[in-house]
């Protein structure tokens, strides 16, 4: 991207984009709402921290800005700067504040993909793979890999949310998503092409979180009660 397009862009962004834009996060474990959008910039996606808009006039950069009171911003500018240039991941070209510039991802998310039963066939599942043993090999610690969170575009994969990748706690998601992909999706949604409703999907996605959210509370009695035996045993 060369400068001057950027000093463009963000002018744009500070002058027609900032002092206009509404956005809220009303809940933390649903997407944020975008109340208010100046013309001429469209939305491309929302996430439970930040929303994802682009300019007609700039289509291969996204703005991802964080709803106020939602943290994160400055971890998601260092993934980037470990990450550099890699083909499954969107690059950092302007950080500001709670704003990020990024490099557009083409592509439909995995979620979007189970809505309108477009087939995602293995190799999408096997460059994902193989983009998280990247960023590993770069220190960094994939996380929170869900459906809207990795997107597939001319059959390849990409990784499209990266803002929790310095986070050092274990997380599964990606690692239930391909159980879900090879012990279902394969055998039975991917030859019948079938299409979830948004309301299926968004159950799954909630029941999901109450489950881990459980387990985990669970694993943490377990474990406070075999460090109170070992005490004891002493
Ligand atoms: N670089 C990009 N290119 C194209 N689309 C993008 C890009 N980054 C994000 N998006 C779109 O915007 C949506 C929301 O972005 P993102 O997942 O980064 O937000 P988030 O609030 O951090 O999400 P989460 O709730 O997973 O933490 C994505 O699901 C994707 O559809
Ligand atoms: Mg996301």
């Amino acid at each position: 991207m060369d400068k001057l397009h950027l000093k463009d862009l963000r002018k744009s962004i500070h002058q027609e984009l900032l002092p206009n834009l509404k956005l809220e996060s009303v809940d933390p474990h649903e997407p944020v709402l975008v109340l208010y959008l100046p013309e001429p910039w469209k939305l491309v996606g929302r996430g439970n921290y930040a929303a994802v808009v682009y300019h007609p006039e700039y289509p291969e950069e996204v703005v991802k800005i964080y709803a106020p009171g939602r943290a994160g911003f400055e971890e998601e500018w260092e993934v980037y700067k470990r990450l550099g240039s890699h083909p499954a991941y969107s690059q950092c070209v302007y950080a500001h504040e709670g704003l990020l510039v990024l490099k557009r991802l083409h592509g439909i998310t995995l979620y979007d993909c189970m809505h309108h039963g477009i087939r995602i066939p293995p190799r999408v599942i096997r460059d994902i793979d193989s983009a998280l043993n990247y960023a590993r090999d770069c220190g960094l610690f994939p996380h929170d890999i869900h459906g809207r969170n990795v997107m597939m575009h001319r059959g390849r994969g990409l990784v499209v949310d990266v803002s929790d990748f310095l986070h050092m706690d274990k997380c599964h998601k990606w690692k239930h998503l391909k159980q879900a992909y090879y012990c279902l999706y394969l055998p039975i949604f991917y030859p019948l092409k079938v299409q979830v409703s948004y309301s299926i999907l968004n159950k799954v996605r909630r029941t999901y979180r109450r489950i881990s959210h459980w387990q985990r509370k669970k694993n943490m009695i377990c474990e406070r009660q075999s460090n109170c035996i070992t005490e004891s045993i002493k």
